[in-house]
């Protein structure tokens, strides 16, 4: 009997529809509890576990959105607003473009599957990089779509002239994500807008920013200075806001684009919480981007001492960095049983990579101190 036959002897892949057959699900950051359950260790006393593996930004949201969260408790036994108005609105506002422009997602990852589903199906091609953000693929073959998956000039890098020479007849949609995860590659804004120029007007282009905050100053705004019909920049409060847990993400695009994409939309995408946290987290963008900058030193920190020791593979933009091992998938397990969790990227193909987000100073200083057995 297969894995996904049940107990009758129905085969449930057989009955779903044929694309399951190619979706394995994705991997996520090994969470806490996982590690200390897999390690037969309980988390009531030491050791302490440190989870630097899904880029999430340690210092979590601005005190603003803490207090929203508290508040938006009492008013759970409501549905939201649907449509997300208020969030809109103050959304709207601050990247001075229509509310109806703006599309917002449970995490950015429902924004780019919406996306993906609503300009993507059989018979079509969407084109991202070998090493773009394994989403895209997820999402296109759950689309039933074709993915053409770029290789990296060097590597590391999207090839932007690859990708404009792979769009033929059977292409709809391109996935960027810029910085990149998990290569950590940047393209300036000239070269993306270079890059829009030679593509056909109706392709839509998704710039995905889901770190752009922690680059802000190096990148510029990319909203309303690059041009292109079909361009869509998605960003999340994921990442240099803190509020994964909550998920919150949304699209920047033209109005009737996203008007399509709404069609599949389901009515109660964000929670009610989501939408107030939100909302409060972008009224304290000064706090945000101060601590965004903290994690940014320490990146430059922890780069600096990885490369001294051998172990860095290339500068990143974003909130991880990446090291390189001939052992990568020893020096992951290693590293779990001394109680930190870092990321694998062999399920990219990158087997002799880590990545690591970048954590709270101590944590990083403990880092530096399990890594420097691994160095040659
Ligand atoms: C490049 C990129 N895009 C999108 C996402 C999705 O983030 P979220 O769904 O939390 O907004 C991630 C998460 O790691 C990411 O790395």
């Amino acid at each position: 009997m297969s894995a996904s036959s049940d107990d009758n002897g129905i085969d449930w892949l057989q009955q779903a529809v044929p694309q399951s057959e190619c979706l394995s699900p994705y991997v996520p950051g090994k969470p806490v509890a996982q590690l200390l359950r897999e390690r037969g260790l309980t988390d009531e006393i030491p050791p302490h576990v440190i989870k630097l593996a899904s880029n999430e930004n340690p210092f979590g949201p601005p005190p603003a959105a803490m207090a929203a969260i508290r508040d938006a408790a009492s008013e759970v036994h409501r549905y939201p607003d649907g449509n997300a108005t208020a969030l809109k609105a103050v959304l709207a506002s601050h990247h001075g473009v229509n509310a109806d422009q703006i599309l917002l997602g449970n995490g950015s990852n429902e924004v780019l599957e919406l996306l993906i589903r609503s300009f993507a199906g059989v018979g079509d091609a969407v084109i991202y990089s070998q090493r773009g953000f394994m989403v895209y693929a997820l999402a296109t073959i759950a689309a039933g779509a074709d993915g053409v998956a770029v290789p990296e000039t060097d590597g590391l890098s999207h090839d932007l002239d690859g990708m404009a020479a792979a769009v033929n007849a059977q292409s709809n949609v391109i996935c960027i994500a810029n910085p990149n995860n998990p290569t950590g590659t940047m393209h300036t804004l000239v070269e993306l807008q270079r890059f829009l120029d030679r593509l056909p007007r109706h392709l839509v282009v998704i710039i995905d920013e889901a770190y752009g905050d922690f680059v802000a100053e190096e990148l510029g705004e990319s909203i309303g200075v690059l041009h292109h019909p079909g361009l869509v920049i998605t960003r999340t409060f994921s990442k240099a806001y803190g509020l994964a847990g909550l998920r919150v993400g949304y699209a920047v695009a033209d109005a009737a684009l996203l008007a399509v994409v709404n069609r599949f939309r389901e009515p109660f995408n964000l929670n009610l919480i989501a939408q107030a946290a939100a909302i409060a987290a972008l009224s304290d963008r000064d706090w945000v981007l101060a601590r965004a900058a903290d994690v940014v030193a320490e990146q430059k920190r922890l780069e600096s001492a990885l490369a001294g020791m051998g172990l860095l593979l290339a500068p990143c933009h974003g909130n991880f960095i990446l090291i390189h091992h001939p052992q990568a998938a020893e020096l992951v397990s290693e590293l779990e049983g001394q109680g930190m969790i870092l990321r694998s990227l062999a399920p990219y193909g990158m087997w002799d990579a880590v990545r690591i987000t970048v954590g709270l100073p101590e944590e990083n200083d403990r880092l530096l101190v399990l890594l420097a057995g691994w160095a040659e």
